[in-house]
C-alpha cells in the first residue's frame, strides 16, 4: 500500500514533540524532513541540532530529504542526527555514485531527487543505487504551492523508466499534494506522498485519516 510521509516543514515549531506524537498516534511510520541551505533552494528551514533533538520524540522513520548544494558535505552529520533515508538532488551532485556510497556507508538508506525539470532518464546509469526516487511536484523550497500540472506525466513516465530498468525503488512525490490529486498520484504509480500544507494545515488527525481512506480504497481496488 502506498504510504504517507508528513513532511515536518508545514508543522508547529514551537510544539514539535506534540505534533509528531500526535501523527504518530495516527498511524504515520515516516516523517519527510527538509534540510535547505539558501542557495540549491531560496529558503531556510532546520539543521541537524534540531533532526537531533526530535530523534528521541518518536520511532517514526526519518526521511531526510538534503535541498543542498555539494550534499557530501553533510551526509555523515545527517546519518549522526538520526536520518533513516537520506535523500539528494541530482542537479547538486558533481559525483552522485560516491555520494550514494557516502550516504549507505553510514547505514542508511539513499534517495535520489529530481526537480521538476529534470528527466528521469538522467538517472539511467544510477538508478539502481537508490533505494527511492523522489520527485519534486512543485519548485523545491517552500511548502503551501500548487502541484504543477505536468508532474502527472512526468509521475507515469518515470514508472514505466523504473520499470524498463528493471528495478523497483520507492517512487515519492514532495509538493503540492492534496486530497484531491493523491488518488491519482498512486494510481500512477506512487509510493510515498510528502504531504505538508494538507496535513499540519486543519485538524491534523482528521486529514491524515482522509488520506488514509484513500489510501486503502486503492489498496482494495488493486487487491
Ligand atoms: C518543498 C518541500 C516539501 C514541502 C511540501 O520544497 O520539499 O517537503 O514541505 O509541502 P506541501 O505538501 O505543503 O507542498
Ligand atoms: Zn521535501
Amino acid at each position: 500500500m502506498a504510504d504517507l510521509a508528513p513532511s515536518i516543514l508545514s508543522a508547529d515549531f514551537k510544539c514539535l514533540e506534540k505534533q509528531l506524537k500526535l501523527i504518530e498516534s495516527a498511524g504515520i511510520n515516516r516523517i519527510h524532513i527538509d534540510v535547505m541551505d539558501g542557495e540549491f533552494v531560496p529558503n531556510i528551514s532546520l539543521g541537524f541540532p534540531v533532526i537531533k533533538a526530535i530523534r528521541p520524540c518518536t520511532n517514526m522513520e526519518f526521511d531526510v530529504h538534503l535541498m543542498v548544494k555539494n550534499p557530501e558535505r553533510f551526509i555523515i552529520s545527517a546519518a549522526n542526527a538520526g536520518a533513516d533515508i537520506i535523500t539528494v538532488h541530482q542537479e547538486a551532485c558533481s559525483h552522485l555514485p560516491r555520494v550514494l556510497a557516502q550516504i549507505k556507508e553510514t547505514g542508511c538508506k539513499a534517495g535520489i531527487a529530481l526537480n521538476p525539470a529534470t528527466s528521469p532518464e538522467t538517472l539511467k546509469y544510477v538508478v539502481r543505487d537508490a533505494c527511492q526516487i523522489l520527485l519534486m511536484t512543485v519548485n523545491p523550497g517552500f511548502g503551501g504551492q500548487i502541484f504543477i500540472n505536468g508532474m502527472m506525466k512526468k509521475i507515469k513516465e518515470c514508472k514505466a523508466f523504473l520499470q524498463a530498468m528493471g528495478c523497483n525503488p520507492y517512487l515519492e512525490l514532495d509538493g503540492g499534494i492534496t486530497i484531491e490529486n493523491a488518488l491519482e498520484c498512486i494510481q500512477n504509480g506512487a509510493n510515498i506522498l510528502v504531504t505538508g500544507s494538507s496535513i499540519f494545515n486543519g485538524d491534523i488527525q482528521n486529514n491524515i485519516k482522509q488520506f488514509q481512506t484513500i489510501l486503502e480504497q486503492e489498496e482494495q481496488n488493486i487487491c
